[in-house]
């Protein structure tokens, strides 16, 4: 498909120069393609949608209709980040949707790990749907494609997340990044002006920390997870590991093993440390975080997180162990 394919020649984007020039092409080409229509873009807040939101705000403004969906599977802080960004400082036209509560009661009980994604993808397109069918006038539908995920039409992107609104709502696509490296979206969305921790953040599956709250899923041990998590990236960030470490994260196995508290026996979650560096995501080795670090960040886990009595580090390359538990 020559659609589909990086213009030979195209310079790697690199330079705020460089951005700012494919900056100004694309708004350019953006309005001419979008005219007086409406976009429709669910924006999720990782740096793809960020990037694609924040270039058709500058190419149509409110014409774009931004749609972020809390699964209740985001980290600490994230949905607020992306209403303060793009509703309050870019005046983006923002639709908010709490959905925690729908997606929490369809994952109840469900172990499988390939069946939670499932449930995961396929509630997030209907509560997407759901939302399109409410305004009028959407022409386009925006989406964060970037030009590994054409390469790798298998990759795991592709593999595990369902994706896709229903043929029958006749949308137009509107990919501007699909050309693009994701070195060269950073670059671009620097130049756009979203926050740094925007756009260097390290990857996250799209099932979110429901994949790292291993078998069914319930309220507590996700919270576990998410505030495990927030104090992790916390101490990465003091630490000068952020940016310096591929992807960290937090588990929180549905086991628990006995600990003391006051003084009273008590019967508590572990939560385990990842933290993995890589390429290319297909094998991964083991950060040498150190141990003073890794004594800190236990310490403050079993004091501030509720439910948890013992902190483990991953020290399992890929292979053998996915980086994702589940
Ligand atoms: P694994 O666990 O397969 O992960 O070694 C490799 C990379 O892929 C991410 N990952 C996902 N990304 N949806 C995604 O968008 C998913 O279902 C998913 N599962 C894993 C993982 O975080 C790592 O960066």
């Amino acid at each position: 498909m020559t659609d589909n394919k990086r213009p030979e020649g195209m310079a790697r984007i690199n330079t705020p120069e460089l951005a700012a020039a494919f900056i100004d092409e694309q708004v350019k080409e953006l309005k001419a393609q979008i005219g007086d229509s409406k976009v429709l873009l669910a924006l999720s807040g990782g740096v793809d949608s960020s990037v694609v939101a924040a270039l058709l705000i500058k190419a149509v403004g409110r014409q774009l209709v931004c749609v972020h969906v809390n699964h209740g599977l985001l980290r600490k802080g994230e949905p607020e980040q992306v209403i303060e960004v793009f509703r309050n400082q870019m005046d983006a036209n923002l639709i908010y949707v709490d959905a925690v509560d729908r997606f929490l009661d369809k994952l109840a009980g469900e172990t499988d790990p390939e069946k939670k994604r499932k449930i995961i993808g396929g509630e997030f397109i209907k509560v997407f749907e759901e939302e399109a069918r409410k305004l009028d006038g959407i022409k386009f539908l925006g989406q964060g494609t970037i030009y590994p995920d054409i390469l790798e039409s298998d990759g795991i992107k592709a593999h595990h997340n369902v994706g896709g609104l229903p043929a029958e709502m006749n949308l137009e696509l509107v990919e501007p990044l699909k050309f693009l490296y994701k070195d060269e979206v950073r670059c671009v969305g620097r130049a756009l002006g979203l926050p740094a921790g925007m756009v260097d953040r390290q990857p996250f599956p799209g099932p979110g920390l429901g994949v790292r709250c291993v078998g069914a899923i319930t309220r507590d041990r996700l919270e576990a997870v998410r505030e495990s998590d927030a104090i992790l990236r916390e101490e990465f960030a003091k630490n000068g590991l952020e940016g310096k470490v591929w992807q960290y994260f937090t588990v929180v196995p549905d086991v628990r093993s006995t600990g003391i508290r006051d003084g009273k026996r008590c019967f508590e979650w572990p939560v385990v440390l990842r933290a993995v560096n890589t390429v290319d995501a297909i094998t991964a080795t083991v950060e040498d975080i150190p141990f003073a670090l890794l004594q800190h960040i236990t310490s403050r886990i079993i004091n501030e997180v509720p439910g948890v009595n013992r902190v483990l580090y991953d020290l399992t390359p890929k292979p053998i162990a996915t980086i994702e538990w589940e």
